[in-house]
């Protein structure tokens, strides 16, 4: 048996030891029970947190597919997050361990992360930010990237955060759509023990940005910056001012108001800001880590992704803290100074969940066993898969290697735009390498042919999911037309993900990857047509088109196809530059892997670039239907 081709009989069932310590050991009788009451299962994970005013409805879906939960209720994910264990033993918790690059370490508890948000939020209103403003975070993993998206919140502010491995264009387009205020950086931060230049992005991006009146500028390189007098500010002067005092209130928040805007590729040029709400996305984040990762008071959780996406926001920020839970964040990259810097991380600190994606174990399996060997794991309980289909042979490694063979996988399938887990298993539920399982608990999902039709178990389709969910995105910010259109309107009344699956006789989903112009590399989401009109912003490029391949280690790596304008040729060096140029503007993470030099690129009579027979072609596959290509 080829151990990398997904195997669906393969089963790993769940210790005794698992299931005796696991919240829910009933899995089918909760699923059951979800099924036949959404709403009332919804309601009553709910009720475990705290609100100003309670909902009179639980889903109003009477503007479909603009879905309101928990309608006319109030509250604020901060009052959750922070506020409501102030009263309790947990102000004195570690909320957030810290360790950085270089081996600093900075922790908070409860209560000084509750302090320190108090502060910043009091110097964000100081700068003019008030209720639905938004502000845009552009920052490494440091705890202050924590302390700006929970002040902002706490005052109603929308945090709009940029990954901080993206580049001027990213950020700019993401800086002018978000029409923000105010933009929270830092000097630089440290990855593979060098310095990444935030700041210097910053100013390149905010000279095309009139919004912005406002810079804050976290110290945390200490290299020399440019800091333009009446625009930048320190961090840490502002927060030593008298304003800054340690105490500020909470906004009351309508449940459907947005707490933040986080931009994805989408299929074309331009990324779609999605926009959380506050009470149906901190019910739904909050139930789904607690039913899926169980955490536990003694608990500490390690999801290894940055806040800078969804998976950090959700499951590094706030999933976390609304349960109370001690939240782990490394700075660095996993495998500076040395392959084995995770594993002593989990030793030193205890780790008892680790959750990460494919192209990080498989980035680490290929330094092999003897790093982690050379640590001792038995703290780790569970672990956690996210972000692209992970192989079975990348699977069994972790299982083996990291979990020992005691520590179930939970492979989560979701995405920015879902908010929360919708494909995943709970410790208790049998694994197979390779898939989510099923969808979580009152949730559902089909596969169906382009004409809507469900296909046969086993067979590829179209992955939808067919009941509202919570956490679910709720519009695109400034284009709710474009947010029907993408996700329900091929299949109307069901969401479409985006993804092919296949379903298995035992009702397990097998996702295959995206339909769409989207490619996973490394995890990261990253759109064809952004990269594409990076390159014809190139002097030298007519026309280019972009694809993505499989590899080994990213899961997917891009390769773009260019045309070039007359007076130039082709050369080796044209072909570097343009892989510089790309990274330059977009952020490292966006390098292509490859830039070819091409003469003509098969399109359709109508004019569009037929990507799929370029895929095709470069992997020596068959063409498919090409009878609209003209060449
Ligand atoms: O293709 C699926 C893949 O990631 C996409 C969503 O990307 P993004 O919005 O960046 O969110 C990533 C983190 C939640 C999906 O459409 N994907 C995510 N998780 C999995 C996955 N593919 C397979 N298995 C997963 N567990």
């Amino acid at each position: 048996m080829n151990e990398n081709r997904p195997n669906t009989d393969e089963v790993y069932y769940p210790s005794q030891e698992v299931i005796a310590q696991a919240r829910v050991k009933d899995w089918d009788a909760l699923a059951k029970k979800a099924h036949a009451d959404l709403q009332g299962f919804w309601a009553a994970e709910a009720e475990e947190l705290e609100w100003y005013r309670k909902w009179n409805k639980v889903l109003d879906d009477s503007q479909k597919p603009f879905y309101k939960w928990f309608a006319g209720a109030q509250c604020n994910i901060i009052h959750n997050a922070l506020d409501r264990h102030q009263k309790t033993w947990r102000r004195n918790k570690l909320s957030l361990v810290w360790v950085g690059e270089k081996g600093d370490v900075r922790t908070y508890s409860y209560y000084a992360l509750n302090r320190d948000v108090c502060k910043f939020a009091n110097v964000l209103k100081a700068m003019g930010v008030r209720k639905g403003d938004r502000v845009t975070i552009y920052m490494p993993r440091v705890p202050e990237i924590v302390i700006a998206m929970l002040a902002a919140a706490k005052i109603g502010a929308i945090h709009n955060v940029v990954y901080g491995g993206f580049s001027v264009e990213a950020l700019q387009q993401r800086i002018e759509d978000s029409e923000s205020k105010v933009v929270v950086t830092a000097d630089g931060g440290f990855m593979n023990g060098k310095i990444v230049e935030l700041k210097k992005t910053v100013d390149d991006a905010v000279k095309r940005s009139p919004s912005v009146e406002t810079v804050i500028v976290v110290q945390r390189t200490a290299h020399e910056v440019r800091m333009e007098p009446g625009r930048d500010y320190w961090y840490h002067d502002l927060m030593k001012l008298p304003l800054a005092q340690a105490t500020c209130a909470t906004e009351v928040m309508d449940s459907h108001e947005p707490l933040f805007v986080l931009y994805t590729s989408g299929t074309t040029g331009k990324p779609k800001g999605l926009i959380h709400g506050h009470g149906g996305y901190m019910t739904g984040v909050y139930s789904t880590l607690k039913y899926v990762f169980d955490i536990k008071d003694e608990d500490r959780y390690w999801c290894a992704a940055d806040p800078g996406w969804i998976t950090g926001h959700s499951y590094i920020v706030y999933g976390p803290l609304l349960l109370g839970a001690t939240t782990f964040m490394y700075e660095g990259s996993p495998t500076y100074p040395y392959p084995n810097r995770w594993w002593n991380l989990v030793e030193k600190y205890g780790i008892s969940i680790l959750y990460t994606a494919p192209t990080a174990i498989r980035g680490l399996m290929r330094f092999g066993e003897s790093w982690p060997n050379r640590h001792d794991l038995s703290t780790l309980r569970l672990l956690g898969s996210v972000g692209e289909p992970i192989n079975p042979e990348a699977w069994k490694w972790y299982y083996r290697v990291i979990g020992k063979g005691r520590c179930p996988i939970m492979d989560t399938w979701w995405q920015t735009e879902t908010g929360m887990f919708m494909i995943t298993p709970t410790p208790v539920v049998p694994l197979k390498p390779g898939s989510g399982t099923r969808p979580f608990f009152g949730q559902q999902a089909e596969i169906l042919d382009e004409q809507g039709k469900p296909v046969a178990d086993g067979e590829e389709g179209f992955l939808v999911l067919t009941r509202p969910w919570p956490a679910m995105a709720m519009t695109i910010y400034r284009d709710p037309e474009r947010y029907v259109k993408q996700y329900w309107s091929q299949y109307p009344g069901k969401y479409m993900a985006g993804d092919s699956a296949k379903r298995d006789k035992d009702g397990y989903f097998w996702v295959i990857g995206r339909t769409d112009d989207v490619i996973k590399v490394s995890g990261y989401r990253l759109g064809t047509a952004e990269i594409e009109s990076v390159l014809v912003a190139h002097p030298a490029v007519a026309e280019a088109a972009v694809i993505g391949l499989p590899h080994e280690v990213k899961g997917n790596a891009i390769h773009c196809y260019c045309l070039l304008r007359g007076g130039h040729k082709p050369s080796p060096e044209l072909e570097q530059e343009l892989k510089d140029h790309v990274a330059k503007q977009l952020g490292p993470i966006v390098r292509p892997e490859k830039v070819t030099i091409v003469d003509s690129l098969p399109k359709t009579r109508s004019g569009k670039i037929m990507r799929r027979v370029l895929k095709a072609r470069a992997q020596g596959l068959p063409e498919g239907d090409v009878s609209t290509l003209e060449e």
